[in-house]
């Protein structure tokens, strides 16, 4: 799995996601875009524009006209991601696939499974563990200054129900809803800071709107083993904004102070679904902008270690001890896909098993899974696939 030379990488799906990711696909010196996949024609025009890259209408026929490429990214709807990646996989590509890995567990691990088979690697990201306030985090964890990690809580709230959408994005059973599609970047983080270890979820979902049914909000409580316990709270419903406890700071890392704030356009009910496509269409291109001027902000984490708490701040961090305060500024040169595609050029080149692999998404998807089951059953769910980092 050892790679010494550029990397050719093919995208499956140019939606939303992989718009965010072309950027950091040109900007890395040893990975080359040659490929872009997507049964929507219109997405052919966008291809033309960019140098030395090929569009196919398929999977299946970008990998017959691409026979060097190394590796594909997957950024389908979340339905298709197992059946992408097994057959880029038994095609022998190395897969970064986008987060949630899948729909279910099984489909997770099966994937995992033919990674394995295959001696591909799989990969999945983006997604906000790769904030660099996060990493920073962890390593400021590990450090053993403050004492062991207790508590990590994080809260979003957001206006994701209101913002245009394929159908089945609202959809659990399709991978859609908060849960799947923004429980999957919390459960990352707090794994992440927590180390890997979780046991056990109790957690409650709410489907507040009946004129957008979905799981729009969720309260999540994560046990883990060795002591340290996590929530994951988030509101998709464009009431309040963690903005406002976030200095006015936005996802991905840019000013948006109440009056600018682009989620004030909230996309109409009214709108059919093909119109709704449309719009979807229309906005994903500036929707997750690449460079920006402050850290981006996936709601407000707060660390609890022995010895002190660690919180964001615009800049990095403020770490906060019994007699003191600290900024800890850190780099915005390095945008999170920018790392992602750094952990997928390292992990080839130098054989590494990465953080963000295939078996740590799927244990960030079981817990999407066993929430949405906890809040069901009004019970504690004990976990089945659980990974260390
Ligand atoms: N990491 C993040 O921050 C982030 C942000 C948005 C979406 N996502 C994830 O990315 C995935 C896609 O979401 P999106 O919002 O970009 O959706 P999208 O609808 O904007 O994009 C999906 C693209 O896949 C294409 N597609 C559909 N069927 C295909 C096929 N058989 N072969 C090739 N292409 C096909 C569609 O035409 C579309 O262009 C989801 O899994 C979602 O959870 C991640």
């Amino acid at each position: 799995m050892k790679a010494t030379k550029v990397i050719k990488i093919g995208i499956v799906g140019l939606g939303a996601a992989a718009q965010a990711f072309l950027p950091s696909f040109d900007k890395h010196p040893m990975v080359q875009l040659v490929g872009v996949c997507d049964p929507n024609g219109a997405v052919n025009d966008q291809v033309q524009l960019l140098q030395g890259v090929s569009y196919y209408a398929s999977l299946e026929a970008m990998l017959q006209g691409q026979a060097e490429m190394d590796a594909v990214y997957i950024a389908t709807p979340t339905d298709l991601h197992v059946s992408h990646a097994l057959q880029a996989m038994q095609a022998g590509k190395h897969v970064l696939v986008e987060k949630p890995m899948a729909n279910t567990l099984s489909d997770a691990l099966k994937m995992v499974q033919v990674a394995k088979q295959t001696g591909t690697l799989l990969m999945v990201g983006h997604s906000h563990s790769y904030d660099r306030p996060i990493l920073e985090m962890k390593k400021l964890i590990d450090s053993g200054d403050l004492g062991a990690v207790q508590m990590v809580n994080t809260w979003c709230y957001t206006d994701w129900m209101y913002r245009p959408r394929r159908e089945e994005e609202l959809d659990h059973r399709l991978g859609g809803g908060v849960t799947y599609r923004q429980g999957a970047h919390q459960f990352d983080i707090i794994r992440y800071l927590c180390s890997g270890l979780a046991r056990s979820v109790r957690a409650k979902t709410f489907n507040m709107d009946p004129q957008r049914s979905g799981i729009g909000a969720h309260s999540v409580f994560i046990d883990f083993e060795g002591g340290a316990s996590a929530t994951a709270i988030y509101n998709g419903y464009a009431g309040f904004s963690t903005m406002d406890m976030g200095f006015d700071i936005s996802e991905w890392g840019f000013e948006e102070p109440w009056g600018v704030r682009k989620w004030l356009q909230k996309p109409l009910n009214a709108m059919s679904a093909s119109e709704e496509l449309k719009a979807k269409r229309d906005r994903a291109k500036g929707a997750i902008p690449h460079q920006a001027p402050f850290q981006p902000f996936f709601g407000v984490t707060l660390v609890s270690c022995e010895l002190g708490d660690i919180r964001q701040t615009p800049r990095g961090l403020l770490i906060c001890k019994r007699n003191s305060r600290q900024e800890m500024v850190l780099s915005t040169e390095l945008s999170p896909r920018d790392l992602v595609v750094k952990e997928l050029y390292d992990s080839l080149s130098q054989g590494l098993k990465p953080a963000h692999s295939g078996e740590w998404g799927a244990a960030n998807l079981e817990i999407c899974e066993v929430a949405i089951e906890s809040s069901l059953q009004r019970k504690e769910i004990s976990l089945r696939h659980q990974v260390s980092l």
